[in-house]
């Protein structure tokens, strides 16, 4: 776990870790509890992914999901986030139409959602966008190879650049948004020795999701690597844990002790007697579990406390 002193993932820490040989974790997120843990666990950056429309709205692509839509979840990874560098995604149709739509709602990103930087997908045909956000001193991530906004176009999520022509393309467009000045480009689903040619190729990380292992850094959606949709199994997917079966069961158990009135028990109800002191107190626990200054102040001896306090950015 990191400690509080660990100093914000920055352009230039990506730029120094490229440098150096050491590789970059990037997870999504898109709520603040699990930004938090994805924090604490010390990874690099955090992607507040279009993704969500699949995997938070249950949509079967990404393309419906709004500017509204991602300025919200952005502003609840970024509470939750200290030290990753935070990327918010921009939706489709935020960009595509013309470069002031591009600007305005990247500008929205990182004003109202309070992102680091922003990722959009395409290459040599947005390095203008991409240049005009540097400009203003937006941090830009590009994104190339099977690029989910243009799902139709592709005929479906296949992987890209196995021809010589996809892969001649491919590489001009890294080579695009490295000349407009992206600071990093995310390379999904092209072969690997694609994505080990175009690293090569240029100077800032790229970060690889089915690209192989020789990209600069690696990214993953939170509820893939957590085993949550156990339908979903992409070859480029390692599931870390198998989250669907431990939250089932789980649930499956608090339901039956509902059920069984097993729950709550004497440890988890309050009663009318005085309360026990306050580090025994189901409050002085709480507190002492979520981390020392995290909450509102209340009254120790108040044994109905109700809520966890949660670390609070203004
Ligand atoms: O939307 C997303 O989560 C992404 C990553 C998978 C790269 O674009």
């Amino acid at each position: 776990m990191r400690t509080n002193a660990a100093p914000k993932v920055t352009v230039h820490t990506l730029a120094k870790m490229k440098a150096e040989h050491r590789k970059i974790s990037m997870l999504t997120a898109y709520d603040a509890s699990f930004a938090r843990l994805i924090d604490q666990a010390g990874v690099d950056i955090i992607l507040v992914g279009d993704s969500l429309g699949m995997v938070v709205q249950g949509g079967g692509n990404t393309l419906p999901v709004t500017m509204e839509e991602m300025i919200y979840h952005c502003r609840s990874v970024v509470r939750g986030t200290e030290r990753a560098q935070v990327v918010g995604d921009m939706p489709f149709m935020s960009y595509q139409a013309s470069l002031e739509d591009g600007i305005r709602n990247a500008g929205r990103l990182v004003k109202e959602g309070g992102v680091e930087a922003v990722k959009l997908e395409g290459g040599a045909d947005y390095a203008d966008l991409a240049a005009r956000l540097v400009k203003i001193g937006i941090p830009v991530m590009g994104h190339i190879g099977l690029t989910p906004q243009s799902l139709h176009a592709m005929g479906g999520f296949k992987v890209q650049g196995r021809s010589q022509a996809q892969a001649k393309r491919l590489l001009d467009d890294a080579r695009a948004l490295e000349q407009a000045g992206c600071y990093s480009i995310v390379l999904e689903g092209i072969p690997r020795e694609l994505a080990k040619e175009i690293t090569a190729a240029i100077s800032v990380p790229t970060i690889g999701i089915g690209a192989g292992v020789d990209c600069d850094g690696q990214v993953l959606v939170i509820y893939d690597l957590l085993g949550m949709n156990e339908e979903f199994r992409p070859k480029f997917v390692k599931r870390y844990d198998n989250l669907a079966v431990r939250i089932r069961t789980a649930v499956e158990e608090y339901i039956t002790e509902v059920r069984t009135s097993a729950f709550p028990d004497e440890e988890h109800s309050f009663s009318r007697e005085v309360p026990r002191p306050e580090s025994a107190t189901p409050y002085g626990s709480i507190r002492a579990a979520a981390g020392a200054g995290g909450g509102p102040e209340r009254d120790p001896d108040a044994s109905g406390a109700a809520c966890i306090p949660f670390p609070r950015k203004t």
